[in-house]
């Protein structure tokens, strides 16, 4: 199984449009797919779960659409609290997000207080992300450190870096699903993909279901993860 599944949740415009409703119609769908994912991470034992929620390109979307989003949002870090909460799910958002309004903001921390001690799984929020913007600010973060004198540039190797990145205390991502049809990372998860198996599927991410989940772990338990060593070495 997977440790860590890292999911780029595309295609609910698409989704909304195929059925004649506007797109905000989507991404309410798409949220009910999200309340269906996590629980089938905890009943398949999957540690951390982490979703494309808003890039940090997404902010080019026309306002209206943007400002849906940030509503949707706010209410489902109200609504959802208690389930989480129910289901021992640990909340945490990554991302800027200085960006965001400072009630959203206060909104965040206060959901993942209350869902600090779950311990049946970690779910990741990614909002303002961008995998260039982590690995920028974890350079901020070390140069400080060597301007402070705390650090020499000759500490800096990829430990270091990593330890600096969004989420160093977890696993990297062993899975990355991305549903919509495309096939691109879209500045998500950069450094940390690394050794990541990618899947892609055609499925519009409100469609994503058990079913569709099962395939993408199929695929990912049938590879051979090698990590650079050869195939008998692994064997
Ligand atoms: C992904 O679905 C959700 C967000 C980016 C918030 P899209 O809104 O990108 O859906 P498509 O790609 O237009 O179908
Ligand atoms: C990526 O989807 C971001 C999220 C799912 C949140 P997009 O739909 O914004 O990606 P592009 O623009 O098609 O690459
Ligand atoms: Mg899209």
């Amino acid at each position: 199984m997977p440790r860590h599944i890292a999911i780029v949740m595309d295609g609910n415009g698409r989704w909304a449009k195929a059925q004649h409703k506007p797109r905000h119609a989507g991404h309410q769908a798409g949220l009910k797919t999200v309340r269906r994912m996590v629980e089938y991470c905890i009943n398949a034992g999957v540690e951390v779960l982490t979703l494309f929620a808003f890039s940090s390109e997404n902010w080019r979307r026309p306002e209206e659409e943007v400002g849906l989003l940030m509503e949707l949002f706010m209410m489902a870090l109200r609504m959802e609290v208690k389930r989480l909460k129910a289901h021992q799910v640990k909340l945490s958002i990554i991302g800027n997000r200085s960006a965001f309004s400072e009630k959203l903001q206060k909104r965040m921390l206060e959901a993942e207080n209350q869902t600090k001690d779950g311990t049946a799984l970690t779910l990741q929020i990614a909002a303002n992300y961008g995998g260039q913007w982590d690995i920028t600010q974890a350079v901020q973060q070390i140069g400080q450190k060597i301007e402070q004198g705390l650090l020499k540039s000759t500490d800096i190797n990829e430990a270091l870096i990593n330890q600096h990145l969004s989420f160093s205390h977890l696993p990297d991502p062993d899975l990355f699903i991305r549903t919509g049809g495309e096939q691109r990372i879209s500045n998500f998860i950069l450094w940390q993909s690394a050794y990541t198996e990618f899947y892609f599927c055609d499925t519009y991410w409100p469609d994503f279901n058990q079913q569709a989940f099962i395939i993408a772990l199929e695929s990912y338990l049938n590879r051979q993860r090698r990590f650079g060593k050869t195939s008998e070495q692994i064997q």
